[in-house]
């Protein structure tokens, strides 16, 4: 087994105001992580799936990856994350199996994430022997501002937004973090700054990270226009 996808569902979900860690939150009756981690086993290619959870819902989380997993339990593991999703990725970069050589860092919260966005990110990376990442076109109108007060706006012909799975080679993922600043808010920010090259494929608005309740009734409403 040469790929792994690392799921990161150790946040707290602060902004949803749920009072639940976010990846545990039901959309449309199944957890986001359930979702996620299906979508991984899935996939044609046999994928190692490490799932990076907070501390005190560990048992729960393997629950809830072995209902999800069956069969293809022994291609799962659940660990600890961390205080940021910095230190949860690289728990989740640690607890991969030898012989991995490429890995993909995926968000629990883009639970609706197709499963052709893993295959065409992964196929990418393997081609070029480079980072890649989901990236969609920015929409707005985007102003640089100083307080409240608008300084120019931002040429966004040049500007994408980036989504995960986000793919590299593991080795080389693996060193970035080790010398890594935490300022980068992406893995791609940080194999960058590592001097790796990355490069975009393009994305799905069905990969939109759930943050705000507003974005659950969003992925709710996208699940059940997928059942009808
Ligand atoms: O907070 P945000 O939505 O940006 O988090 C993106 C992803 O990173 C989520 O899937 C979240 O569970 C994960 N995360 C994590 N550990 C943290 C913070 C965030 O695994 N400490």
């Amino acid at each position: 087994m040469s790929r792994a996808v690392v799921v990161v569902a150790a946040g707290s979900g602060t902004r949803l105001g749920i009072g639940d860690a976010k990846a545990f939150v039901p959309v449309a009756g199944e957890a986001m992580l359930t979702r996620a981690v299906r979508t991984v086993l899935t996939l044609a290619e046999p994928t190692v799936v490490v799932v990076v959870a907070p501390a005190a819902r560990l048992d729960e989380c393997r629950a809830l990856v072995a209902a999800v997993a069956g069969p293809a339990v022994d291609l799962t593991a659940v660990v600890t994350g961390g205080a940021d999703r910095h230190a949860s990725v690289q728990a989740g970069l640690d607890a991969l199996p030898d012989g991995i050589e490429w890995v993909g860092v995926h968000d629990a919260a883009r639970c609706l994430t197709p499963a052709a966005q893993f295959d065409a990110v992964f196929t990418r990376a393997r081609e070029t022997g480079d980072g890649v990442v989901p990236a969609l076109p920015v929409t707005d109108t985007v102003k640089r501002v100083e307080g409240d007060v608008v300084v120019e706006t931002v040429d966004r012909s040049a500007l994408v937004g980036v989504q995960t799975p986000q793919v590299f080679p593991l080795a080389r993922l693996r060193d970035a973090y080790a010398v890594a600043e935490r300022s980068e808010t992406d893995d791609a920010g940080v194999y960058r700054a590592a001097g790796g090259t990355v490069r975009t494929v393009p994305g799905d608005a069905d990969a939109f990270k759930i943050t705000t309740r507003w974005d659950l009734a969003r992925a709710e409403a996208l699940v059940a226009t997928r059942a009808g």
